[in-house]
């Protein structure tokens, strides 16, 4: 496998104004949210739901890349095509994720470390085989009083630089997804602090291992304010140093910048995402896009509730979303304005 042709993959996944769609929920996460509107926690249920997805009506216009579980590349859709080839047959390239989890760190309370390194390289060579292009390695940073601790920040950036590594080697992109997390109560500042020296930390671990820079994206966090903070930026200053932040640490030869939602409203990380290609884009090197899942399933999966009388109103509310998204892209989200629009467009179609 060529560089050049790890290079073209991740080109192509920021290219124009596109995102990426993560639907690479575990079953545990994806039943914990399907079990607050009281869906059927069943693999059948699961499916259906990747169904009304992938097969959402021009969910490929503003979609480059989906991210699939390895129950979802494994399944097919109702007219029996394999979930990876539906989307590559509307122009999306498929993805997986292939982390098994983030598990307690020994002798740190309180903090992780994702697995899933052993036997990669063999669940690598299944997952290409099965049509995916690119994958996906969480590692998760939470911030606390004496946390992050500098042995959960150098474990999971040499983790996610070991992943990275063997998926260049199987020709495959890796997304490296190192999430600080927004959990608690601590200032944007803080959040900036942590995120600068997580990202910094994860490209010395990917250079020391000889990943290409050119061949990979990166998903990050926005520098956001703990949920709990008594002060909640605005997102101008959100905009500001989350910039700030990646400007400091990510080198140019990255294609793209693809962030998570991690918890925050849908409109917010629309609104949040315009704000930087608005004000920063001449200032950036690589493109920024989302790689949302919450930010954009949410609102689909609250109007579909697991009842298929709801798939069509669903898949509207999903599309209008990853349209909301793209339009941030080109920082021409307006959020009250645009929501209505797609929504009126939705409706004409
Ligand atoms: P959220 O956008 O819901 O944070 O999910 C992104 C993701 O892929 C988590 O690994």
């Amino acid at each position: 496998m060529t560089a050049q042709t790890l290079t073209d993959t991740a080109r192509a996944l920021v290219a124009g104004d596109k995102g990426l769609l993560a639907m690479d929920e575990s079953n545990a996460t994806c039943n914990k949210r399907f079990a607050v509107l009281g869906i059927p926690q069943t693999e059948a249920a699961r499916r259906d739901w990747r169904e009304l997805i992938v097969t959402a009506p021009g969910l490929g216009d503003s979609i480059s890349g989906a991210i699939l579980f390895d129950e979802t590349i494994r399944q097919k859709t109702n007219a029996g095509q394999p979930f990876a080839k539906a989307l590559e047959a509307v122009g999306i390239i498929p993805g997986i994720k292939v982390d098994m989890g983030a598990k307690p760190l020994a002798g740190h309370p309180g903090e992780t470390v994702t697995e899933g390194l052993d036997g990669l390289r063999e669940r690598l060579a299944e997952y290409a085989g099965m049509g995916a292009r690119f994958a996906k390695w969480r590692g998760v940073i939470a911030i606390d009083k004496g946390l992050p601790s500098r042995a959960c920040i150098e474990v999971n950036a040499h983790a996610l630089a070991r992943y990275a590594a063997l998926c260049q080697e199987a020709g495959i992109v890796p997304i490296i997804e190192p999430e600080v997390l927004m959990d608690g109560d601590h200032t944007l500042a803080r959040c900036a602090e942590v995120t600068e020296e997580v990202l910094q930390q994860t490209f010395v671990q990917l250079r020391a291992q000889g990943v290409l820079l050119e061949g990979m994206l990166l998903k990050p966090n926005m520098v956001l304010p703990g949920q709990k903070a008594a002060v909640q930026d605005t997102v101008a200053a959100v905009a500001e140093a989350t910039v700030n932040c990646l400007l400091r640490t990510v080198p140019a030869a990255v294609p793209g910048v693809a962030f998570l939602s991690g918890g925050q409203s849908a409109q917010l990380a629309s609104a949040r995402l315009n704000e930087m290609n608005l004000k920063f884009k001449a200032r950036m090197p690589w493109a920024l896009t989302f790689s949302f899942s919450r930010a954009v399933q949410q609102p689909a999966l609250d109007a579909w509730k697991g009842d298929a009388a709801n798939v069509a109103v669903a898949q509207q509310a999903l599309v209008l979303r990853t349209r909301a998204n793209q339009a941030a892209r080109r920082g021409d989200y307006k959020q009250d304005k645009q929501d209505q629009q797609d929504k009126q467009d939705q409706q004409d179609k």
